[in-house]
């Protein structure tokens, strides 16, 4: 797991503002990660290695099962009673904030939260520094979300250099990063290729708005972490993938591929994952509107095209890019991507915390 080498600083706080910001992004996520490899803010895809990913999978599980059963869910629900978590959501969320809701409940955190910015103080003019250094006085952990690029790592930044260093999780920011998107869809696709062969040596296949999309960002840095993935990129001229992200495939040595026939790529896909048009980040009025997005769809006849093995996935909501009437097909994994990003993120919560082999142990002797 990726530890703090003695060539670079040992914590955030031996670093300014500035210098922290030009830093190469794997070294700010050493900056931001435990010596147990797992995270004390959460910030970006980078700063999760195999091991570090491999631990959080295993650690969902472990949450999951032990959930079923009250014995297992007043220990879980023992974990953290001591701690209480805000979330601070100044962009619209139904999944992340309700599954990390439902995360926070699972480990006995209580919660308060923010979701419009003009119900918080922020609305008469204080800054979000002074508005996070606020919340980091009441609560023990800040999960965020903003439509700012870069807001959750300056303000980890902040907090780590003020006297309530509470760990940040950014639950998504900006067009950029969607971390903890990426470790649900991970977790999905590791449980659907766990009993033939393991997520490696696949083929996924991203499609719809690539370009302002952050979770396929975030998903295609993880991937790195796994053997022999080939990535494919599906999109209309105007929304494909960045170049930013073909040249960290490029570094990597990854195949990959560009284009625009969805139906071609369809009967070579392991796994699919469908975007919806994010037109909220439209500079122009009803720019996404003028572009031609009807060959990046899925319905009936296209799953016709996807080999019975794959599994298709949509970090929702959806528009009309998947059809309801694929619902109920069993490759259709959506529904179950929602529910892992549950687990995942209690499991995420509870490394955060240090909890992982208090899990560990208690999996072991009960389960
Ligand atoms: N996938 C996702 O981030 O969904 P929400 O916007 O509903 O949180």
């Amino acid at each position: 797991m990726k530890k703090n080498p003695p060539d670079t600083p040992a914590r955030i706080i031996d670093v300014s503002w500035d210098d922290f910001l030009a830093l190469p992004i794997e070294e700010k996520s050493r900056l931001v990660t435990k010596r147990d490899g797992l995270p004390f803010h959460t910030l970006f895809a980078q700063q999760f290695d195999r091991e570090a990913l491999d631990a959080l999978c295993e650690l969902a599980s472990e949450i999951r099962t032990i959930a079923k059963g009250r014995a297992g869910m007043d220990f879980l629900q023992s974990l953290l009673s001591h701690k209480r978590a805000m979330l601070y959501f100044s962009q619209p969320s139904s999944r992340t904030f309700l599954s990390f809701l439902s995360a926070c409940q699972i480990l006995g955190l209580r919660t308060g939260s923010v979701r419009d910015a003009a119900t918080s103080s922020e609305f008469k003019g204080e800054s979000h520094e002074d508005s996070i250094r606020t919340f980091s006085s009441y609560f023990d952990l800040l999960i965020m979300r903003s439509p700012e690029k870069g807001l959750a790592e300056k303000m980890a930044w902040r907090l780590s250099n003020s006297s309530r260093p509470v760990p940040i999780i950014n639950a998504g920011s900006g067009p950029d990063q969607h971390p903890t998107q990426a470790l649900l869809d991970i977790y999905t696709l590791q449980r659907s290729f766990e009993r033939r062969g393991g997520l490696r040596n696949r083929t996924v296949v991203f499609v719809g708005d690539l370009k302002r999309g952050r979770t396929v960002r975030s998903l295609s840095n993880l991937l790195l972490n796994y053997e022999g993935i080939r990535q494919v990129f599906v999109a209309p001229d105007a929304l494909q993938i960045g170049e930013d992200i073909l040249e960290m495939l490029r570094a990597h040595g990854v195949e990959y591929r560009v284009g625009s026939d969805l139906r071609a790529e369809l009967p070579r896909a392991d796994a699919v994952y469908m975007t919806r048009i994010q037109d909220e980040w439209d500079t122009t009025k009803g720019e996404s509107a003028r572009i031609d997005t009807s060959r990046f769809k899925i319905g009936p006849e296209e799953m016709k095209l996807l080999p019975p093995t794959g599994v298709l996935l949509h970090p929702l909501p959806r528009r009309d890019e998947i059809s309801t009437a694929v619902d109920d097909d069993p490759r259709a994994v959506y529904w179950r991507q929602m529910r892992n990003g549950m687990w995942i993120r209690a499991a995420l919560i509870a490394a955060t915390f240090g909890l992982k082999t208090t899990v560990d142990e208690f999996y072991r002797r009960n389960v």
